[in-house]
């Protein structure tokens, strides 16, 4: 406790800082910091750096940048000469003498798998002590990369208790991702994908923001946790576009092909493949392709004593992904299901390997009562088409398929969405309240819908 008073007072007596042009404060200089620092200050920003690691701060001090990156030497040695970028190694001096702190220490694994917050700790600690004795606005904004949750669980409260001092009221708290590689960071910098800002409040958000004015691609602002979010979900796809790629190299290369050729091809395509498309969360897939085909490359590499981990796994995760919606209708408690929607998707009446006859097959196994409508199916059941298919492979599930919506509607306690039809939405609007719904397609309105009881989205 004295110890903590006798810091304050330290604090307390730094001198305010001069003039009325925006300072950045910049804490951890390693990569992420240099850049960043550098690149603040070369887009006209006032800025201090601060490190725990005196080398770094002297390297700087003398206008060299302590790490290499493809231009960071001359623009660390042309701000350090105009003064724009300055260091030192006392964070009070940092906090005090700038109006944002932007937090980029490491956050390495920690063992087991989990992330390391022990220097996004002691640094939060560190600004919160300094802004006990600020009188003006403060914004606190941390470039780490964090777990969701870390920055409102964690880091906030340390702010809190270290100043004394409420995040969002009289400070303001911000989570600002940060996108650049290795090796082209400052480039990267200056040509962003984006720019996401998560924030505890307006005004925090508009002055973080601010730092990056000038910059191109999109700029979202969005609840602190969905921006420390955002940069696992990039980190993992690229992750997986590398492991991906690395699989067809491998099987390419056994083949006696040249995988480089092979995407090439791939790559041209920008409508289905290096797209939008299949990216956004919905139910497993299924249908008379996808599960063939893949099954047919693993079984190719198989041949070939080949292991193709990635590969293999996408139908585990596929299969995964029917066992979540077993479990969640299993969880409620309730008997009496009604599925909307058989075939594969929507629009047509294929059965083969539809995720959705799967689903009803395991909920009939667990001995639910189970009322199914699908339009078409039932269609081409009446004409024909599919009436082989029904009564060969799937006869018991034949006998539970109707066309008539209002059968379901009547029959149902829980109901699954596993169509966007027209007729469908209208239905699932027009149920009691105390019916639950389980939407696999994202109906309309899913943001408003997810916020009642009773509605339950397969991935949001
Ligand atoms: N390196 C990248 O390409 C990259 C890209 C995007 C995001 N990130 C994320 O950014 C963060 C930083 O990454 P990095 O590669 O720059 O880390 P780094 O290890 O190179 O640098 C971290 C710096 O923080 C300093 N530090 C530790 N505690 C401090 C304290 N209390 N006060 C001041 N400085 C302190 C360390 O001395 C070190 O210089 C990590 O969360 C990382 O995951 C990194």
């Amino acid at each position: 406790m004295v110890a903590s008073i006798r810091v304050m007072t330290v604090l307390c007596d730094l001198p305010p800082r001069q003039g009325d042009r925006l300072p950045v404060s910049v804490f951890g200089l390693g990569y992420v910091g240099c850049v960043s620092a550098a690149c603040l200050a070369a887009r006209g920003h006032f800025v201090i750096g601060v490190d725990v690691n005196p080398t770094k701060i002297e390297f700087l001090r003398q206008g060299q940048s302590p790490v290499v990156e493809e231009r960071i030497a001359e623009l660390t040695a042309e701000v350090v000469r105009a003064g724009r970028l300055t260091v030192t190694t006392d964070p009070a001096e940092a906090v005090l003498g700038s109006d944002i702190s932007m937090v980029c220490v490491g956050t390495p694994s920690a063992a087991g798998g989990g992330l390391s917050t022990r220097y996004l700790e002691s640094v939060s600690e560190e600004i919160g002590a300094a802004l006990a004795c600020k009188d003006g606005w403060h914004v606190v904004v941390f470039r780490s990369t964090m777990v969701p949750g870390t920055c409102e669980k964690i880091l906030i409260p340390v702010l809190e208790r270290a100043s004394g001092k409420r995040a969002g009221v009289d400070f303001g708290v911000c989570v600002n991702p940060e996108f650049l590689r290795e090796g082209t960071s400052v480039w990267d910098f200056e040509n962003p994908p984006k720019t996401v800002v998560g924030e505890s409040d307006e005004r925090s958000g508009s002055a973080v923001m601010g730092m990056y004015e000038g910059l191109g691609g999109p700029r979202f602002r969005v609840p602190i946790v969905v921006a420390e979010m955002t940069k696992y979900v990039d980190n993992s796809f690229h992750a997986l576009k590398v492991t991906f790629a690395n699989e067809i190299g491998a099987l390419c290369a056994t083949l006696g092909l040249d995988s480089h050729a092979v995407m090439d091809i791939f790559l041209a395509d920008t409508k289905l493949n290096v797209s939008a498309a299949y990216l956004r969360p919905g139910f497993a897939f299924g249908g008379s392709c996808l599960p063939k085909d893949v099954r047919a490359l693993i079984h190719t590499a198989r041949k070939h004593d080949l292991e193709l981990p990635v590969l293999t796994n996408v139908l585990v995760s596929n299969e995964m992904q029917i066992r979540r919606v077993v479990d969640s209708i299993v969880a409620l408690g309730k008997r009496k299901i009604g599925v909307f929607g058989l075939a594969f998707k929507s629009g047509t009446d294929d059965l083969r390997e539809s995720p959705l006859v799967e689903l009803a097959e395991r909920l009939i196994g667990k001995g639910f009562d189970v009322r199914i409508y699908d339009a078409n199916v039932a269609l081409s059941k009446l004409m024909g088409a599919n009436r082989a298919y029904l009564d060969e492979h799937v006869p018991h599930i034949g006998q539970l398929l109707t066309g008539e919506i209002d059968a379901v509607l009547e029959h149902g306690e829980v109901f699954v969405a596993g169509t966007k039809d027209p007729g469908v939405v209208t239905a699932i609007d027009s149920l009691r309240e105390d019916r639950i719904v389980i939407d696999l397609v994202r109906l309309p309105g899913a943001e408003e819908r997810r916020l009642k009881p009773g509605y339950i989205g397969i991935g949001w």
